[in-house]
């Protein structure tokens, strides 16, 4: 390369690696794959190193030199205690090994103790304790200034506002990784598509989109969850080791890594990084690599070792430290193949979204067969304008669906041409529509066969009622020969009209039967999540099972009731509430219950506080708070970390703060041990 095209190779790459960090960081939405936006960035840092002369003439402002900002509007801005660093990631193993080798140069000491842990994709945070309460939670920013989300990160269910225990420091700054488990990851997309918005694109970016949302209330409705790991400031000092601080993190009742293991040498750290891939599918948060760090807080700060972005002499070469060099991110690179798309096809789904898929030629790719890979929407195939007759890269990142990364131009065939996106549903003919800003087509038909089709499969489906021997092929021969039209026909079907169905169908028709008719006391949750009512999935079918207790309960539920209950905004309250509005599903809730279905309620805990949901605030005489919060769960109620109208109790203490008035402000019941025993002994 000449120096001119080096040159305008850096221009071209800061530029490229700047609009992926705005994406990525700020927005929540990026364009390209993690592995992708890495290679450029280590395309970019290359040639800075190889050729820092050129680099210097082209400008001191590159996205190498700082770390990718995520600070938004509506937050207010608070400075870190000490600077949030990040880390570079590397692939490979031998950039591994020289981490280590220098490490050990510097030191001067060859069996050198590491931790290896669990690199969480999410977002980062750092929460700041004074004397043991949560004062401040603060996004990375600039790495020296971030957004403070503590309204939002308040609402977090399994995170502790006080820190348990004794040895609590003065000031902390305890940091950390925001996330959503995938279940949870799944719900919130598909609430996202029935509402015809954009689907987000994995588990990391929703979690960052809902960190910077400025409604509480919506935070809470998602069950964002938190792993804690670093430290930033620490007055007075609590551990030494990386290892100690895991434990102190532990003892202090906050959620701390899994499976952190504690080695000795290069050779040690790539068995852990080794067993770590096989365990990682297991944990709650996604992982997309492990983190490797010198156990030893005092050889973390022994000067020889410092931060990229300063000088060896600690002169500031770039305006502020960016990673330090004790620690190395090492990443699992993404399972992928290159296969050809055969044909793209129209999926019509239960609530008449019509998604793209890419039709495969097979191929093998992290173990299974693929054949087919999302094209998530319309304007997804244009932005990577994928064809049919394309040569693509596809990818499975974790458990998720294996979607089309990108599209090798180069192979694509001279007559292609760009996909025209169908403007009718590929079923009924119906002209799709979409919501205003939306990007989900639709088949707006209600009797859309295929619709049809999709909503019964669901009822019967495992996570809805469940029914034996009803599956895809039967929901469709059962369709065909017109034996049901709806799900309440399901209960109707008799045997006499299966029986000629199948070439000596007798035992498959009295299972079938059978089948059906266990399922007509199905659980309540079941039926609800069976209806397909847009925005409830299992989770909130169980809460409005818990909270209703039937079906009529359900469907003459106000909304104001429904807004109560726990983890529901008010989307999905007004969602239910539609739903029943609708004549036609009445019709159909009252045709299920005439058919014979009479769901089950839950069993009844202590019937006092199912369904309640507590605050606790300030020091409770006898109890601790897991105590308490121990007892309020065995008798079915709920915690919840934060105040809103939604609360049914606070439980309030000695030293009760800012909750106490919150309460008094929204009229919330606040009660004390006493009366809280006298309550769960009363249920
Ligand atoms: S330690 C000084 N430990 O990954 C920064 N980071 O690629 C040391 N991350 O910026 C960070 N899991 O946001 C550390 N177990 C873990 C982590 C972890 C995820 C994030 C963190 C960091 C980025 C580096």
């Amino acid at each position: 390369m000449s120096p001119a095209e080096v040159s305008s190779r850096i221009v071209e790459l800061r530029a490229t690696v700047a609009h992926h960090d705005e994406l990525y960081y700020r927005r929540a939405t990026p364009e390209i794959s993690d592995f992708d936006y890495d290679r450029l960035k280590a395309e970019l840092a290359g040639l800075e190193k190889l050729f820092p002369e050129v680099a210097r003439a082209v400008g001191p402002d590159t996205p190498t030199a700082r770390v990718g900002d995520d600070r938004a509007e509506g937050f207010a801005r608070v400075k870190h205690r000490q600077a949030m660093t990040t880390l570079d990631n590397t692939y490979d193993e031998a950039e591994l090994r020289e981490f280590h080798a220098r490490l050990v140069k510097a030191l001067g000491v060859e069996d050198l103790a590491y931790t290896v842990e669990p690199k969480i994709d999410g977002v980062a945070v750092s929460l700041t304790f004074e004397q043991g309460r949560l004062t401040r939670a603060v996004t990375r920013g600039d790495g020296e200034e971030g957004d403070d989300v503590i309204a939002n990160v308040r609402t977090l269910a399994g995170l502790p506002h006080r820190l348990a225990g004794a040895s609590v420091p003065d000031v902390i700054e305890i940091r950390g990784e925001i996330f959503l488990r995938e279940e949870e990851f799944r719900r919130i997309n598909q609430v996202q598509e029935e509402a015809g918005e954009a689907p987000y694109a994995n588990p990391r970016n929703l979690a960052a989109g809902t960190l910077k949302q400025l409604d509480a209330r919506l935070v809470a409705s998602r069950r964002l969850e938190i792993v804690l790991y670093g430290m930033g400031i620490c007055e007075p000092p609590v551990a030494d080791s990386q290892t100690a601080y895991h434990a102190q993190l532990k003892a202090w009742g906050l959620p701390g890594v899994e499976q952190i293991r504690t080695v000795r040498g290069a050779d040690a750290v790539w068995a852990a990084i080794q067993e770590l891939d096989t365990l990682r599918r297991g944990f709650a948060y996604g992982t997309d690599g492990a983190v490797v760090k010198l156990d030893s807080f005092e050889q973390q700060r022994h000067p020889k070792i410092g931060f990229r972005g300063m000088a060896a002499d600690g002169q500031a070469e770039a305006a502020r430290k960016l990673s330090p060099r004790w620690a190395c991110a090492y990443k699992f690179a993404p399972d992928r193949a290159e296969t050809r798309v055969r044909a793209i096809t129209i999926q019509v789904g239960r609530t008449g979204a019509l998604t793209p898929v890419a039709e495969l030629e097979p191929v093998l790719l992290a173990g299974t067969t693929v054949k087919r890979a999302t094209l998530h929407n319309a304007d997804e195939i244009a932005r990577k304008d994928v064809r049919v007759g394309d040569a693509v890269l596809v990818e499975k990142a974790g458990e998720i669906i294996p979607a089309v990364v990108s599209v090798l131009v180069e192979k694509r065939p001279a007559d292609s041409l760009p996909y025209a996106f169908p403007r009718e549903c590929p079923v009924c003919r119906s002209v799709a529509v979409r919501g205003e800003g939306g990007v989900v087509w639709r088949c707006p038909n209600p009797h859309c066969p295929e619709k049809v089709r999709r909503r019964i499969e669901h009822f019967a489906s495992k996570g809805g009622v469940d029914i034996e021997g009803l599956g895809e092929e039967v929901v469709a021969l059962l369709l065909e020969k017109g034996l049901i039209k709806t799900i309440a026909d399901i209960f109707r079907v008799k045997i006499e009209a299966l029986l000629p169905l199948k070439k000596s169908g007798e035992v498959w028709a009295s299972n079938l039967i059978a089948g059906i008719a266990a399922r007509r006391g199905a659980d309540l949750w079941r039926v609800i999540n069976g209806l397909g009512i847009p925005q409830v999935g299992a989770a909130a079918a169980k809460d409005l099972a818990r909270t209703f207790r039937s079906l009529d309960a359900l469907a003459a539920a106000p909304e104001a009731d429904l807004v109560r209950i726990d983890g529901f905004g008010e989307k999905t309250a007004a969602a239910v509430r539609v739903w029943f509005a609708d004549a036609a599903n009445g019709e159909l809730v009252r045709d299920l219950q005439a058919a014979g279905v009479a769901p089950t309620p839950p069993v009844a805990t202590a019937s006092t506080l199912a369904g309640k949901v507590f605050v606790l605030t300030g020091t409770l005489p006898t109890l601790s708070r897991e105590e308490a919060t121990a007892k309020i769960e065995a008798a079915g109620g709920k915690i919840s970390g934060s105040v809103s109208k939604k609360t049914h109790y606070v439980l309030a203490g000695e030293e009760a703060g800012s909750k106490l008035e919150k309460a008094r402000s929204l009229g919330v019941p606040v009660i004390d041990e006493a009366e809280f025993v006298r309550m769960i002994a009363a249920g």
